[in-house]
């Protein structure tokens, strides 16, 4: 049977889908397949059977969900799902509705489970696949309400926790696994080698989906699409452009011309820096538009949060189009948009959770270009977006970047912007990015970056008073940006960029650090 094509439009030997119940982890458990180089799109569950077997899968998971199977109007799954053949798993949600249709009775419990369990695996548990290599006792991440409680005839039980006898179960007949829990989460301390035991020992993945095999079959399929024409894109400094624009480059060579737009609001050498790595490594065309005046001119005194990043994404556009207007006949506008992305913009593989996240990338496309769109990395996770990034000989620095928002430091420069203050924020940012890279942390952080108050304070320095402006220090760690939670970081690590910004940084005589999480708090200040 010929397989479907996947969100890039590509196709693929080996697929597993995730069927989406609602569940805020279902991203987790694709980007999990990913991780054992095993292709994985995540579909509404809604899927039909046939719709399904168009993909010629080769394993079906079934993601968890906030529903209680006995809801009215709770996700329901095609019975004919398991017919198909292939191998199931069913997690939390995913386990309990597959339970009840096949006889099992599930129950409300008194109370919901959340939080770690230790989980025992059986010695049916120990013959299975599923558990192999795994420890006879390990941790488990629960977050259930409802439970499977009798089984019935069909189900044998694999491994059980002290609240919860049936926490991993499999179907005698049908090639069906159940589990209670979320080997999807870190907390889950073998959550990985599961998932790993259920692709590779159970769906028998022969684990072709790497990075090289992307850049391989991408770069045919670019050169394909694109022939002769000539191809733009922009290029921020973000590894999900950078990405973009090396694959680019290394299918149509100079036929791409990148445009970097400065706006003056960048980080610290960002824009002069990714112009050195693709000048170097690249066979690109690079146009550097420097509207740092532009920009400011149009944001002078506004302090108004969202008219500046009105401000800001328009001018982007207009900056842009002039700039690619100049470039003759080009045909193709190559753009970063990465599976996440797709799916919250309820995009071809939105299912229940495509309705959760708002994304801020707005801005857009200028439509009056006409170019026809061309998203190679329509696909990928972030995680994978890193991987290709290296494969394609991108610096380390530059694919681990932490993200950086459009409108960049003009909504970490709280108030109204001008020049100094960019300069001074950007000064002290450099500061908090080298010392929390220097103490090995920048990878355990997800976005890490100073704010700069307009509010001044009194200080000393010497034997002079100061009255000087505040920069704020903030560190956060989180998965998905919806959440996050505020660095733990060491205090002698704190202690050096405070010092630092007040001796090096001019304009600044006092350091805080953002205690906040996400929420009550946003991670940006403004
Ligand atoms: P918040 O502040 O909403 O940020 O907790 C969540 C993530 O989104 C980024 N962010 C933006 N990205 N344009 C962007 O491209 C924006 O206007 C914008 N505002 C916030 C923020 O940096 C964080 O990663």
């Amino acid at each position: 049977m010929a397989n479907a094509r996947n969100a890039a439009g590509q196709t693929n030997d080996e697929t597993i889908l995730v069927l989406d119940f609602g569940s805020q982890y279902t991203q987790l458990l694709a980007q999990r397949a990913r991780e054992n180089q095993t292709y994985c799109e995540i579909v509404p569950c809604s899927i039909t059977a046939s719709e399904a077997a168009a993909y010629n899968p080769i394993g079906l998971i079934l993601s968890g969900g906030p529903s209680s199977v006995y809801d009215d109007g709770a996700p329901q799954i095609d019975p004919d799902l398991y017919k198909l053949g292939v191998p199931i798993l069913g997690v939390c949600y995913g386990m309990q509705l597959t339970c009840r249709l096949f006889g099992a009775t599930v129950e409300r419990a008194s109370a919901r489970e959340y939080g770690a369990a230790e989980i025992t695996v059986a010695d049916e548990g120990e013959k299975s696949p599923l558990f192999e290599g795994m420890s006879k006792r390990s941790q488990a991440w629960m977050s259930h309400g409802d439970q499977a409680t009798e089984l019935g005839d069909g189900f044998v039980v694999l491994a059980s926790t002290p609240t919860c006898p049936n926490a991993a179960v499999m179907h005698k007949s049908i090639p069906f696994y159940g589990v209670q829990f979320h080997p999807e989460v870190t907390h889950t301390t073998e959550g990985s080698r599961l998932l790993s035991n259920f692709i590779v020992k159970i769906c028998h993945s022969s684990q072709n989906w790497t990075a090289k095999n992307f850049v391989e079959s991408s770069i045919e399929k670019i050169r394909e699409t694109v022939g002769k024409e000539r191809v733009i894109c922009g290029l921020s400094g973000g590894v999900d452009s950078a990405v973009v624009a090396a694959l680019v480059s290394r299918a149509v060579g100079s036929q791409l011309t990148c445009i970097c737009v400065d706006n003056g609001m960048m980080r610290k050498n960002e824009i002069a820096n990714v112009a050195k790595v693709f000048r170097e490594n690249f066979d690109v065309n690079l146009v550097v538009a420097d509207a740092e005046e532009r920009f400011l001119t149009l944001l002078a005194g506004v302090d108004d949060p969202q008219e500046k990043r009105k401000i800001i994404g328009k001018t982007f556009v207009d900056v842009f189009s002039e700039e690619a207007k100049k470039i003759d006949g080009a045909k193709f506008l190559a753009q970063g948009t990465i599976y996440p992305d797709v799916i919250e913009s309820g995009g071809k593989s939105g299912g229940q959770a495509a309705t959760i996240k708002f994304h801020h990338n707005v801005g857009g496309l200028p439509e009056e270009l006409e170019f026809s769109l061309l998203e190679p990395l329509r696909e990928l996770f972030k995680g994978d977006v890193r991987r290709v990034g290296l494969e394609l000989g991108l610096p380390e620095e530059l694919v681990w970047r932490h993200p950086f928002p459009g409108p960049g430091l003009a909504v970490r420069c709280l108030g109204a912007v001008t020049k100094e203050a960019l300069d001074c924020l950007r000064e002290a940012d450099a500061i908090v990015v080298d010392e929390i890279v220097a103490a090995g942390l920048y990878r355990e952080t997800s976005q890490a970056f100073a704010v700069l108050l307009p509010v001044r304070s009194v200080g000393v320095m010497g034997d002079a008073r100061t009255y000087e402006n505040t920069v704020v220090v903030r560190s956060v760690s989180t998965i998905d940006f919806m959440t996050a939670e505020w660095s733990r970081l060491p205090y002698d690590v704190l202690a050096r960029i405070s010092s630092r910004i007040v001796n090096e940084v001019s304009g600044v005589n006092r350091v805080v650090y953002d205690i906040s999480s996400k929420p009550p708090a946003t991670i940006e200040w403004e």
